[in-house]
């Protein structure tokens, strides 16, 4: 254990932006060191280290905590080893009982698992092995690979693996106990018999388990497998691991498959950096073992209708620890050992090179046994795309993903995107409610986790001056931002009518504004600051807003035109999108149907653009 005094000590000398700092570049900026989120997908810096509260956050991903949390989360390691891992930056030596990670001590169950594989692999090189062995060949798995894999054979009751333990001495009750042997009427008896035997390793390259395959077409299970024993746990272990965490970092992707014989093959032919879930759920343990392989993962398993499911809850899991994997399918209900043999490495390779995103996988599963033509289906199909859509980051690839989705549905992008836009107010509003409600209380210590509450204050930010430039929209976007920044009843005004702001940061300022206002009833600008706090550049844009030249010109009554001009905007965005939609479409019906919807909307437009002009 490591004493309270060293954790305090620990706590105390660590400088939140010198251990961050050890792990990424950080750039000062005012008071607030930035550099790139390591906890999600990050283009521009998103996090920043405040050295005054001692934390870190991310206003994108909303990682947050100190440096204790940091070292966890980036090294993927427990509050104890980060807390060593701390001690060895900061030069603070550690008096570690080292009770905390008690070496185990099955050193002997280990040992009757070397015994025993010695044993299997030496039956399958016996005369009874004969028929093993042609199974083996005939599935073109050779010597080496035999020998790599430490593959093995069970044979009959009277070729005893139990009997040759109890004579070497080992206790009965301790081969029941790691599931080589069964007790029964006629004694202690082996678990496995007439089967090629599969080691399992845990994730340091010991032999903690088996999976037993029939191999003379008996109609038995097809696999028998180690149950849980105090050293065999299979959801905290991936097959192939120990091997594959030697060669991800060359190959810097790390493959699953959901079968040990997929691994197998795939390693036979030059593919290392795979590994298997062995036809299970991926536990969160295994995620995180995959994660700290590598936050590269590609997804292949089984081509048929499990393995469509399989590859959708695996995905899920691994998006929820922030790994976002790519996914190969292959084809008719192929496995890919199955695929490997039909069409060759060359092919295979070619499908991992030719992977598609998990959002892309998504789009098509939600697809899979609906008839869109039934609106019910419909619109189920369209609510869970929504969700899906909602969660992701990029701004462009949710517009392109919403456009295909439009195009293919035959639902405006509009529509579509108004959808999105009030499903994304809704939740931000329930999250914040939730944090408001359920805001944490820390003992002092602590307190240093979580970020303090809001509470309006003066602030003196600096304000960045910049001209505003640009088109009429951008105009329209400022305007009505300006008359929101300075008129609290502005933000009332607008509540249901805002349209959608084509500009991403103009968009969330706006969203940022109207809830301040719903919720305290003022829009004090340097409180507003406050509130903002790290979103520098939300920060940067209400300066530039409020000191802009143009604020002079800016009047109240140019707002509905402002809103005018912004639904023009989005209008001829859909129009330009059906005109190229037109352009590709070959089928006359469908050409009619665009045209139609394209003619339509002109008119909107040029009403628009009438009323403007009264
Ligand atoms: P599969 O049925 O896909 O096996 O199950 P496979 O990899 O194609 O095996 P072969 O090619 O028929 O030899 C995938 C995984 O599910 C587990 C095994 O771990 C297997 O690797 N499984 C499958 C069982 O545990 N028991 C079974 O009866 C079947
Ligand atoms: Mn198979």
């Amino acid at each position: 254990m490591i004493s309270n005094e060293i954790i305090e000590e620990i706590k105390k000398k660590a400088n939140i932006v010198d251990i961050i700092s050890s792990y990424i570049p950080l750039t000062k900026k005012g008071r607030n060191y930035f550099g790139l989120c390591p906890f999600h997908d990050d283009h521009s810096p998103s996090m920043s280290v405040s050295p005054e509260k001692n934390i870190y956050t991310c206003f994108v991903c909303g990682a947050t905590g100190n440096a204790i949390t940091f070292v966890m989360n980036y090294e993927n390691v427990s509050y104890l080893e980060a807390l060593k891992i701390l001690a060895n930056k900061l030069g603070i030596t550690l008096n570690i009982k080292e009770t905390y990670k008690k070496k185990d001590n099955y050193d002997h169950l280990y040992e009757i698992y070397d015994f025993s594989n010695k044993f299997y692999q030496n039956n399958l090189n016996t005369s009874s092995g004969h028929e093993a062995r042609e199974y083996l060949k005939n599935r073109g798995i050779d010597e080496d690979i035999i020998k790599e894999f430490k593959i093995g054979l069970a044979l009959s009751y009277d070729k005893s693996l139990t009997k040759l333990l109890i004579q070497k001495g080992y206790k009965e009750q301790d081969l029941v106990d790691i599931g080589l042997t069964n007790k029964n009427d006629y004694g202690y008896q082996d678990l496995f018999v007439n089967r090629i035997m599969f080691p399992l390793w845990n994730t340091e390259g010991k032999i903690i388990g088996y999976s037993g395959r029939i191999y003379n077409n008996e109609d038995t299970a097809k696999y028998i497998n180690t149950k849980e024993t105090i050293i065999f746990k299979k959801g905290l272990n991936l097959y192939n691991y120990h091997r594959a965490k030697n060669v991800v970092r060359s190959s810097g992707s790390v493959i699953i498959m959901e079968g040990f014989m997929d691994v197998i093959r795939a390693y036979s032919v030059g593919i290392k950096n795979v590994v298997a879930t062995m036809g299970t759920a991926l536990t969160p343990e295994q995620a995180q073992l995959v994660k700290k392989l590598s936050h590269n993962v590609i997804l292949c398993f089984d081509g048929d209708k499990a393995g469509n499911k399989a590859t959708f809850a695996c995905g899920n899991e691994l998006l929820n620890i922030g790994i976002n994997p790519k996914v190969v399918r292959l084809e008719s209900n192929l496995d890919p050992d199955e695929y490997i043999i039909k069409f060759g490495v060359k092919k295979f390779n070619e499908k991992l090179n030719n992977c598609i995103s998990f959002l892309d996988f998504k789009l098509n599963y939600y697809k899979e046994g609906k008839n869109l033509n039934n609106n019910e289906d419909l619109t189920q199909y369209i609510n869970e795309i929504i969700t899906e859509i909602k969660g992701i980051d990029d701004e462009i690839l949710r517009e392109l993903t919403l456009k295909k989705i439009s195009e293919e549905i035959n639902i405006s992008f509009e529509t579509l995107m108004s959808k999105l836009f009030n499903e994304i107010n809704r939740d931000m509003e329930n999250l914040r409610n939730e944090t408001l409600n359920n805001f944490p209380e820390m003992p002092d210590e602590e307190q240093n986790f979580y970020m303090p509450e809001f509470k309006p204050k003066k602030a003196n930010k600096k304000i960045v001056v910049k001209p505003v430039v640009g088109n009429k929209y951008d105009k329209a976007e400022k305007t009505i931002l300006y008359f929101l920044l300075t008129d609290k009843e502005m933000s009332y005004k607008l509540e249901n009518s805002l349209p959608y702001l084509p500009t991403k940061i103009c968009r969330f300022l706006a969203h940022e504004i109207m809830y301040f206002v719903k919720k305290y009833d003022t829009i004090a600008i340097s409180d507003f600051l406050n509130y903002l706090d790290s979103k520098t550049e939300l920060v940067n844009l209400v300066g530039e807003i409020l000191n802009s030249k143009d604020k002079n010109i800016y009047s109240q009554e140019e707002i509905p035109d402002c809103i005018a001009v912004l639904k023009e905007y989005n209008l001829k965005n859909e129009m330009d999108r059906l005109n190229a939609l037109l352009k590709s479409e070959t089928d006359l019906e469908k050409k009619i149907e665009l045209a139609n919807r394209i003619m339509s909307l002109k008119m909107g437009v040029e009403n628009n653009e009438r009323n403007q002009n009264v």
